[in-house]
């Protein structure tokens, strides 16, 4: 055949959320499969973008994005961080988190460079790399107990490393970076090139006290980083699709090189109703708000458990929470989720679509309405008892 192509990703087909959901729609069950909120978002930010469109905000934004919401990013850093970022140099917006990670990666890894990578992962960074010519090198992100396995993580990192990719919050298992993390791994590759990504979108949602835990609060890895952040995840518009990126300066040079020939620039109407919004009480209050928000939302979850065989370690930050299934039914976690989709009406995501778990084991997003979360739980116990238990 005339015109065939050679497929540069020929072992990817459509992704386990795609899918999910599509089976969820067409079964009519509950979706705590794919990563959004079906809680609304705050109503000063939609009048917000309603007067955006209103007083003519329709044509292009600039290519690093609106200069009053770069301040706002950057003294969100200051503020929460103690780090200072150039609003004007360091500091990027872009159509959702994904597409600035994919300009770094396509901006800064080489044909052949090695890119250390936390496994289970975010499915966006292995094609990413992968089109960028890298070789991904996977490490377990967790240890035999469950914390983040740091020797693992160093032993994998020697000075040719071109990039390591970190994220927390972390999708899919719901753990967040420990203290201390961040400044050993600064310490390992001190005197090295190598550059450290961190997806940090779910950033503020960090629970039962834990402290937020951010690349750009460890200057030296500030240093030689980036740190992504979505407003979609902070604000319920996932669909808005608008994040950001900060980095030293020259870093975010090489990423902007990408990213004005790719995204060139962002939802204006948006960026707008988004930079006079988050100074507002109403703004302040909803970040203030939002980890304990999600905290009572994984409570109530689990608290629907109880009693049950499902096992699971509560989350430690973002909306992920992982079910361990192993009491209930052997073997392929990606057969029941499917399964469960159509006979007891919920959608999750099988946490074998980002790795191989010794156990079945489901992935479900609590950024859902009370009701929801409630009926989430109502099948979840009938499962369990429908199998026998
Ligand atoms: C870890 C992680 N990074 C990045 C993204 C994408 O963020 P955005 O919607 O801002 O592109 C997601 C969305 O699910 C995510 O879970």
């Amino acid at each position: 055949m005339e015109g065939k192509p050679i497929s540069k990703l020929p072992d990817l087909g459509t992704t386990i959320f795609t899918e999910m959901t599509a089976l969820a729609n067409r079964h009519g069950a509950l979706n705590l499969a794919q990563g959004f909120p079906d809680i609304p978002p705050p109503e000063g930010l939609v009048e917000a973008a309603i007067s955006a469109l209103q007083e003519g905000i329709h044509q292009y934004a600039p290519m690093a994005g609106r200069p009053d919401l770069r301040a706002w990013i950057c003294s969100h850093y200051s503020q929460r961080h103690k780090a200072v970022y150039d609003a004007e140099s360091e500091c990027t917006i872009g159509a959702g988190a994904s597409s600035l990670i994919f300009a770094a990666i396509q901006a800064l890894v080489h044909p052949g460079d090695q890119v250390v990578v936390q496994s289970p992962a975010y499915d966006l960074y292995g094609p990413a790399v992968q089109l960028a010519g890298g070789q991904l090198v996977e490490v377990p992100l967790l240890d035999a107990s469950g914390n983040w396995d740091l020797d693992g993580l160093l032993g994998a990192c020697h000075a040719g490393v071109r990039m390591v990719i970190l994220n927390t919050p972390h999708n899919p298992t719901g753990t967040t970076c420990p203290t201390g993390f961040m400044d050993a791994l600064a310490q390992h590759l001190e005197g090295s090139d190598t550059l450290v990504l961190s997806d940090e979108v779910y950033g503020p949602m960090v629970h039962d006290g834990r402290k937020e835990v951010s690349l750009a609060a460890c200057p030296s890895l500030r240093n030689r980083g980036l740190a992504f952040g979505s407003f979609g995840k902070l604000l319920q518009v996932t669909g808005w699709k608008i994040g950001w990126a900060v980095g030293p300066a020259a870093l975010t040079a090489e990423l902007r090189k990408v990213h004005q020939y790719d995204v060139f620039s962002t939802g204006a109407p948006l960026q707008a109703a988004l930079a006079h919004f988050l100074p507002t009480k109403e703004g302040v209050a909803h970040l203030d708000g939002l980890a304990s928000m999600y905290q009572a939302k994984r409570d109530r979850l689990l608290a629907g458990l109880a009693g049950t065989p499902w096992r699971f370690t509560p989350a430690q930050g973002g909306f992920f929470q992982v079910l361990d299934a192993r009491d209930i039914v052997p073997g392929d976690d990606g057969h029941w989720a499917r399964t469960w989709t159509r006979t007891h009406g919920l959608a999750t995501i099988p946490l074998s679509a980002f790795c191989t778990p010794p156990t079945p084991q489901v992935r479900l997003c609590f950024a859902k309405e009370d009701a929801t979360l409630d009926a989430a739980a109502a099948c979840l116990r009938d499962i369990a008892t429908d199998h026998g238990n």
